[in-house]
């Protein structure tokens, strides 16, 4: 058995829509090619995000899928989980019972708009980014497909207030929960069939605990699972990190494992335990214990029913516009690559991107310092490079080590620089900032300098002195033209 702890957790919890969902005029305005004239690449953007995402943090998938029915089930799916707690409002997303929703979710969606905002800015709802990422990272770890209709608007409202008592307890009992996914429009079965979302991703110990210890244990709990569950809990009141696999056979894979493991007590939270001990749910956690086939065909239609939930239209709603950080970048970036070669723009937006630091973002010194602690990491990876270069003796000759002994030295006072750089933006003495960049920026050349000068010797870092040159000068270009020429 695997168990895993201080991950984000995955704990499905279903919230109660406050607006019955009707099948209405927005429902029907959805189409699986909404995005073909105005946004071609949306498909191929978003695939190539959450491939990215999935590999770098295996639990992007379930936390994205949670997120997803989260947003669905609150005022219907309109990105309202994503609105940030503002001075005037609570958000849902802030609500104490949002422990579970998963940072690598909301990274994803924010990944995924600031690559859409350069392709097709202002087009793409958030909504509808999230559905498509569910989609594409549920059959990337092996779940079934389905189709994802789009054209939902991101929603104006989100009030932490509804999310409380609208959540189901993983204490409820099968018709409790049952009436709130009836609200929004699913049968018993398609309940049972979303529950094996739970195949993926994470609960936290105290989601489970009271099944676990004193007097009311559940003893229906496989006996060596209830035993290691308790090893692994048993600092959980000091440490409520602590998380175990919803699934503890496969976990990271999505089949219907999870079905399975209800028949053999393995089920861990009292709600997914609740499915087979009551008589209306267990017919089909049987079917989908012995057949995967039918899992998988009423988890993809309850799925596409889910993605219909209380969609908002252009009334209701809006493509949600482009965060304070994204304008910020692009209009930054595109000064500073004015003058020069065209793949820099791109470069620029990666390279910034590339830094979560950079979604935060409130104005441009903050997204300076963004592009100087860019610039700090890049130049202590290529001295790694280099430090292991000599370290492994893979140079040609000793006239070679001698020059990546300069460079290394060259690196080291190039970050010290960079690092001072941080204090100037503090002090806002761009000017000072200005200079200390620039000397900065000299480092990779200088370094490829020693090698040209001498004797024909190749340098083994070009590609890296080339690139890092680059992050510098973004730094460099961003003071310039908000700072110190601004009217160039
Ligand atoms: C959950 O709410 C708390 C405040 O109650 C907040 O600090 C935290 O960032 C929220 N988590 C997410 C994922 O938004
Ligand atoms: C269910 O759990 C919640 C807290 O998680 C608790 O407040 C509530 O009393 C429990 N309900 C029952 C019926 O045990
Ligand atoms: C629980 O905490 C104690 C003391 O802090 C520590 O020694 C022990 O290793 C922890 N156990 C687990 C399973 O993490
Ligand atoms: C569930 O069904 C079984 C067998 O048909 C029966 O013995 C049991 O009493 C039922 N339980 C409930 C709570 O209805
Ligand atoms: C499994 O379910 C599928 C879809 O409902 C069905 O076509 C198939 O016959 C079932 N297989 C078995 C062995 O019952
Ligand atoms: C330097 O930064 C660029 C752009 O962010 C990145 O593509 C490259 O991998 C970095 N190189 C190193 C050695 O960190």
């Amino acid at each position: 058995m695997q168990f895993s702890r201080g991950f984000n957790p995955f704990v499905l919890l279903f919230c109660l829509a406050v607006v019955v969902p009707t099948i209405s005029a927005d429902v029907a305005i959805l189409r699986t090619d909404y995005y073909r004239k105005t946004c071609p690449d949306f498909h191929k953007i978003v695939r190539e995000a959450v491939t990215t995402k999935q590999v770098q943090q295996p639990t992007t998938a379930a936390g994205t899928l949670r997120l997803f029915f989260h947003d669905c089930f609150l005022e219907g799916c309109d990105a309202s989980v994503l609105i940030a707690t503002n001075s005037f409002n609570k958000a849902e997303r802030d609500d104490d019972l949002n422990d579970s929703l998963p940072g690598d979710a909301f990274d994803i969606v924010t990944r995924i708009k600031t690559a859409l905002e350069l392709s097709c800015p202002g087009v793409v709802s958030c909504a509808d980014i999230l559905a498509q990422a569910t989609r594409d990272l549920v059959t990337m770890v092996g779940g079934p497909y389905f189709e994802v209709k789009l054209g939902r608007k991101d929603g104006f409202e989100s009030k932490a207030h509804k999310v409380r008592g609208n959540v189901p307890m993983a204490n409820q009992t099968v018709p409790d929960i049952h009436g709130i996914f009836k609200k929004n429009g699913f049968t018993l079965r398609e309940m049972v069939a979303l529950s094996g979302a739970h195949t993926i991703g994470f609960s936290h110990c105290k989601e489970f605990a009271d099944r676990l210890y004193g007097s009311k244990a559940d003893k229906e709990i496989n006996p060596r699972f209830a035993a290691a569950l308790k090893d692994l809990c048993k600092n959980h009141t000091v440490d409520d990190t602590i998380a175990a696999f919803n699934d503890v056979m496969t976990p990271g894979k999505f089949d219907n494992m999870y079905f399975k493991n209800l028949k053999r007590g393995l089920g861990l939270l009292a709600s997914d335990h609740i499915l087979i001990k009551d008589n209306s749910t267990k017919p089909f956690v049987d079917l989908y214990a012995t057949n995967e086939t039918a899992f998988f065909e009423d988890f993809a239609r309850a799925m596409e029913k889910l993605g219909t939930v209380g969609v908002k239209g252009d009334k209701e709603g809006e493509v949600r516009p482009n965060r304070v950080a994204n304008s910020l970048i692009r209009d930054s970036c595109k000064k500073a690559s004015k003058n020069s070669e065209p793949h820099y723009f791109k470069f620029c937006i990666a390279s910034i991107s590339e830094n979560p630091e950079s979604q935060q973002v409130k104005n441009i010194d903050e997204l300076i310092g963004v592009g100087v602690k860019n610039a700090i990491s890049n130049m202590t990876n290529v001295k790694g490079i280099v430090e292991k270069m000599l370290k492994e003796r893979k140079y040609t000759s000793k006239l070679s080590e001698k020059m990546l002994r300069v460079c290394v030295k060259l690196y080291s006072e190039g970050t010290n620089l960079l690092t001072k750089c941080l204090g100037y933006i503090k002090l806002r003495d761009f000017d000072k900032l200005h200079n200390t960049i620039r000397h900065a920026r000299v480092v990779p050349r200088e370094c490829e300098m020693g090698f040209n000068d001498d004797n024909k010797q190749k340098s083994p870092v070009t590609k890296e002195n080339d690139v890092l040159f680059d992050t510098v000068d973004i730094a460099q270009s961003f003071n310039y033209y908000a700072h110190v020429n601004p009217d160039n």
